[in-house]
């Protein structure tokens, strides 16, 4: 294919503001699959994405498009996650391509996250069209929300592409947009290859899949490829494109997406953003790779059976073969044993690893307090960096700690704008900016991390009804007083619930875990205590009375249906129990024992 005929897009958004939806129409609308295929939406290729309605990897389509001048074009369409977590894999998306459609939900204009995107597509000097999707919707203002776009974002949206991507109404002009209205890649297929790695996974009967762009030259199968950070060198059996099934082809040129099997056995040789090379004719440098996303919330995962063990490091090598923001190495507990500290880039992302974990490995774990990762200078002048509490030294030979922070952008409509406020500043947050975009109004809040990794974003869409958008970047270290906060049930201390906090935040959150311990650690034949320690100094404490013997007596007084709800979790709790001294401690308990309200 000529490179005329290319377009290399991908597709920005707010989350739910209808890029999988939008992908499916160009796919439909190009006939890649017949409408019994598109039962689901193809580009959310995982069950969790689907379930969560989320999308997580970037996934790339090529289509057909026969356009109004009688050309048929190739479209590589790359689809790109909406969630900050995973803000990295945009940027891996749009080195790939020459422009983006911008989607923005025309009830509900620009949007934090819009925002983000649109300016790292911006810096990576892509083309942009605006299109306004939901314009079906009645409260569609789709004049109201071009103007914001020309003022926030600062582009042209006089003729942004209205759409409606449910209904399917002019999908048509979106293609033609594309066509039209976004440069063709450049490249020279005489010149030697030079291909960037977008991304890799593991593909259960094929090994590891890497996704690649060609620059320049071609890349043929057969040839022997060399990647050029660490020289490795491997066969390429088979070179492929997603249409969007894989579909195997003899070789792609330059301004083309596909993909590359040849039986790579290390993810160490398939680090993102590195150049793929021919080993016979390599090309003399590199491509500028793009910055690999580091891990910023940490915890340890712990097999409930001792016996997992093993099984939970095959699986951990898995992921990260699909995942390189993954990180992992071994770890014991005094009271889980024998496990890994897991490294995620948020949250979210520690919870579908946790979630694949136990669904697609079938693995029974206990996850430890997410911690942020802090920079202790000892008072002997070494330095460490912390990233689990249960090694924090003793407070005595520490001289100095630092924490992370960083830069939040919150958009939230006016009625809301107190309750977020209030949020921020509980959180020790400090406002940096405060502007209205229309009714909106947009706060920009500096804040440490350690206060937004456990359930911050959770609070912020409760307290705004789900009308808030959050969007955050790391925004360097600062020294701060911190204290480890240890939980003890029954005087044994629980390491796994450990973690680090504020010193001024220390008591109220100390005394919030040992209330939620008291109703997540279901009544046993004897009283259990729970307190929350700093150092010796315990700072709060609960006790659960012992359970009396005969459970049901009890649902002939009071509330029935409350006790009905409180066996069943017991009954749920014990599938996933722990053994501490002589207390049982379900696992949910101890992600839940995190969450403060
Ligand atoms: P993520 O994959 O989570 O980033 O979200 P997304 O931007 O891909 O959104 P998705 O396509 O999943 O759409 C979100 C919701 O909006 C779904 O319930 C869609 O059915 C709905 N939706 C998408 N396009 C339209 C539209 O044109 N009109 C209306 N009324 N609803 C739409």
């Amino acid at each position: 294919t000529p490179l005329s005929l290319i377009r290399n897009f991908s597709i920005i958004a707010h989350i739910d503001h209808g890029k999988s939806t939008l992908a499916d129409r160009m796919i439909q609308a190009c006939g890649a699959l017949t409408a019994r295929e598109m039962t689901n939406q193809v580009l959310d290729n995982m069950d969790l994405e689907r379930e969560r309605g989320i999308t997580i990897k970037a996934q790339t389509v090529r289509l057909l498009y026969p356009a109004k001048d009688g050309q048929t074009y190739v479209l590589n369409l790359m689809d790109t996650p909406g969630h900050v977590d995973f803000a990295y894999e945009v940027s891996r998306s749009l080195a790939a391509c020459e422009g983006s459609l911008l989607v923005v939900d025309a009830s509900q204009g620009v949007e934090a996250q819009t925002l983000a995107n649109v300016y790292q597509a911006i810096d990576a000097n892509h083309e942009i069209v605006p299109i306004l999707n939901k314009v079906d919707l009645p409260a569609a203002e789709p004049e109201r929300v071009k103007a914001q776009i020309e003022e926030v974002i600062g582009i042209p949206a006089d003729d942004a592409v209205e759409i409606s991507a449910k209904t399917g109404l002019n999908i048509e002009g979106v293609l033609e947009a594309v066509v039209t209205r976004l440069p063709p890649p450049q490249g020279d297929a005489e010149k030697p290859l030079q291909a960037m790695l977008i991304d890799s996974w593991y593909d259960p009967y094929l090994g590891v899949i890497v996704l690649v762009r060609v620059k320049e030259g071609r890349l043929r199968r057969g040839i022997k490829m060399r990647m050029m950070s660490s020289g490795a060198v491997h066969q390429i059996d088979q070179v492929g494109v997603f249409s969007p099934r894989m579909t195997p082809v003899d070789s792609i040129g330059p301004g083309e997406m596909g993909y590359i099997n040849a039986a790579i056995k290390t993810v160490a040789d398939c680090n993102v953003g590195d150049t793929i090379t021919d080993d016979r004719r390599p090309a003399e440098k590199a491509l500028a790779g793009f910055k690999p996303s580091i891990p910023v919330v940490w915890c340890g995962l712990f097999p409930v059976v001792a016996d997992d063990f093993e099984k939970l490091r095959d699986s951990l090598a898995k992921l990260r073969l699909n995942d390189a923001s993954f990180h992992y190495e071994a770890e014991t507990s005094a009271a889980l044993g024998f496990g890994f500290r897991c490294g995620f880039l948020g949250l979210l992302h520690l919870e579908i690893i946790q979630e694949r974990l136990s669904r697609e490995f079938d693995l029974d774990l206990i996850a430890t307090a997410p911690s942020v990762v802090y920079n202790i200078t000892m008072t002997n002048g070494t330095k460490e960096v912390l990233h689990n509490p249960a090694d924090m030294p003793d407070l005595s030979q520490i001289d100095h700690i630092e924490e992370p922070w960083i830069k939040a952008t919150i958009m939230v409509p006016d009625e809301y704008l107190g309750a977020v406020l209030t949020l921020c500043s509980e959180r020790r947050g400090v406002q940096a900016d405060l502007t209205y975009v229309g009714t909106r109004a947009m706060a920009v809040y500096r804040l440490p991390l350690n206060e937004v990794v456990f359930d911050f974003y959770d609070r912020l869409k409760s307290l705004t009804r789900g009308y808030a958008s959050f969007d955050y970047q790391m925004d360097g270290y600062e020294e701060s007083d911190l204290v480890r906060i240890s939980i003890l049930v029954n005087q044994e201390p629980v390491d796994a619930l450990s973690f680090i906090a504020h010193r001024s935040a220390s008591e109220t959150r100390g005394r919030a875990i040992c209330a939620r311990l008291k109703d997540l650690i279901p009544r046993q034949l004897f009283k259990i205590a729970i307190q929350a320690a700093i150092g010796s100094k315990v700072i709060a404490r609960e006790t659960i009375g012992a359970l009396s013997k005969d459970v049901t007596a009890k649902c002939y007084g009071g509330d029935i249906s409350r006790k009905r709800k409180l066996l069943e979790k017991q009954k749920e709790g014990k599938k996933r129990m722990r053994q501490f001294g002589k207390v049982e401690i379900p696992q949910s308990a101890f992600l839940a024992a995190l969450k403060m309200d």
